[in-house]
């Protein structure tokens, strides 16, 4: 097939098919198979989304009790990651440690290149369990804290923050950061789940897939907003100061962290339920002044620039959202990488299923019949 059209960042181009996230850019629709992400945030839980996401379809009582089981059971890391992780530099950034040691889990598997669906599925879900015990591993190996064993009885989100804080956590924080897990596992076509099939593409294996999904996810211009929008509201001083710094900024032509989208041109609807978590969590926890300075910058970006389409993404209130759970600023996007493997590993999955190498072209805009001069004539 000849090449009949350029789009710069592949922007309208349809590259794949997925069963998993429909997203309504216009209407400001986000549904998981059929259901609305707010329905899904208020009643389900994380590892029910991820069999729903996996399998195209609610479990019974008995195959989600199944798939929590056969996920606890992996939550354990390889033996000697531990201390491998304890090794690593006090001071590396946790997306940087996040995707190295998501990638060395490939040299624990003795079957790391198996693509075939179910082995592939084995894969996904070990990366999955076993996530959050490298996440958290890390943050207290840095904080000269000793490593807490993951713990088979609590649900993923529960184990991950009993394995961070060595403390089981609260019924309300176990479940907001359930929530958060569940509003972003997928999300269509975006950077790092595309990252992520195109090297499934190639068949190469599941954890190169999420590792460079990983590395994709970290810019600031996608999941590494979050981390951006928690300094802007540190920079601010007081809620009534927004208007002036937010105009600012927009008189430089510069982004403001956590709006806009390439999808949405109306309200994230993941915002949408995460700025009433972010509120409800500011107040229990004496946040109360992140939440206002939010909203304030909300109201101005509203009037500015909502004309344009641009409103709050998931990044914006989620950066509340995250502090009040108690989460370090640096550990905000991997936070989100924790939860999108979720989708990634859905998508490597689609992909394998009905798999085409990715290879788009380049247009060559170059010069033609240069000839070589040698060194000495240059
Ligand atoms: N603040 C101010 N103006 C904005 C913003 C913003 N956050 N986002 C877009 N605009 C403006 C642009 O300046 C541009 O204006 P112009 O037409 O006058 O030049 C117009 O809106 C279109 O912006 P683009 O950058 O071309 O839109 P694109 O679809 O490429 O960008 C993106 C989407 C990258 C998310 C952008 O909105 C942005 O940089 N936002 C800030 C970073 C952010 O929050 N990223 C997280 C996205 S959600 C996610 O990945 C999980």
């Amino acid at each position: 097939m000849t090449a009949t059209m350029t789009s710069k960042g592949l922007e309208g181009i349809v590259a794949a098919e997925t069963r998993m996230s429909f997203i309504d850019g216009e209407k400001g629709v986000l549904e998981y198979v059929g259901i609305a992400i707010d329905d899904l945030a208020r009643n389900s839980s994380f590892e029910e989304t991820v069999f729903l996401l996996w399998n195209q379809r609610l479990p019974s009582r008995s195959e989600l009790d199944a798939f929590c089981k056969d996920l606890r059971a992996r939550y354990e890391l390889p033996a000697g990651m531990e201390q491998r992780i304890a090794s690593l530099p006090k001071e590396a950034q946790p997306m940087h440690m996040l995707r190295t040691m998501v990638s060395s889990l490939g040299m624990f598997d003795p079957s790391p290149n198996a693509v075939d669906v179910p082995t592939a599925r084995q894969k996904a879900l070990n990366i999955l369990a076993q996530a959050p015990a490298i996440v958290a591993a890390f943050d207290r190996s840095r904080r000269n804290l000793p490593y807490v064993k993951p713990d088979p009885s609590l649900s993923f989100a529960a184990n991950f923050l009993y394995m961070l804080n060595g403390q089981k956590p609260t019924p309300t924080m176990e479940r907001a950061f359930d929530a958060c897990m569940i509003l972003h596992a997928d999300h269509g076509l975006n950077n790092s789940t595309f990252t992520a099939r195109v090297i499934a593409s190639t068949l190469s294996d599941v954890y190169s897939a999420i590792t460079g999904a990983i590395g994709s996810l970290r810019g600031p211009l996608h999941g590494g907003a979050n981390e951006d929008v928690m300094r802007m509201l540190a920079e601010i001083p007081s809620a009534a100061d927004c208007e002036r710094f937010i105009q600012e900024k927009l008189a430089k032509k510069a982004k403001i962290s956590g709006f806009g989208h390439r999808v949405y041109k109306s309200y994230d609807p993941r915002a949408t339920y995460l700025k009433t978590l972010a509120k409800q969590l500011a107040a229990d926890t004496g946040n109360q002044d992140l939440y206002e300075k939010s909203s304030a910058i909300e109201r101005v970006m509203l009037r500015e620039k909502a004309a344009k389409g641009i409103y709050p993404n998931v990044d914006f209130y989620s950066a509340t959202t995250y502090h009040c759970i108690g989460l370090k600023l640096d550990l905000f996007t991997p936070m989100f990488a924790l939860s999108r493997i979720a989708g990634w590993a859905g998508h490597v999955l689609e992909q394998l299923g009905d798999n085409r190498l990715f290879r788009p072209d380049a247009e060559y805009v170059g010069p033609h019949g240069v000839a070589y001069v040698s060194m000495s004539e240059r």
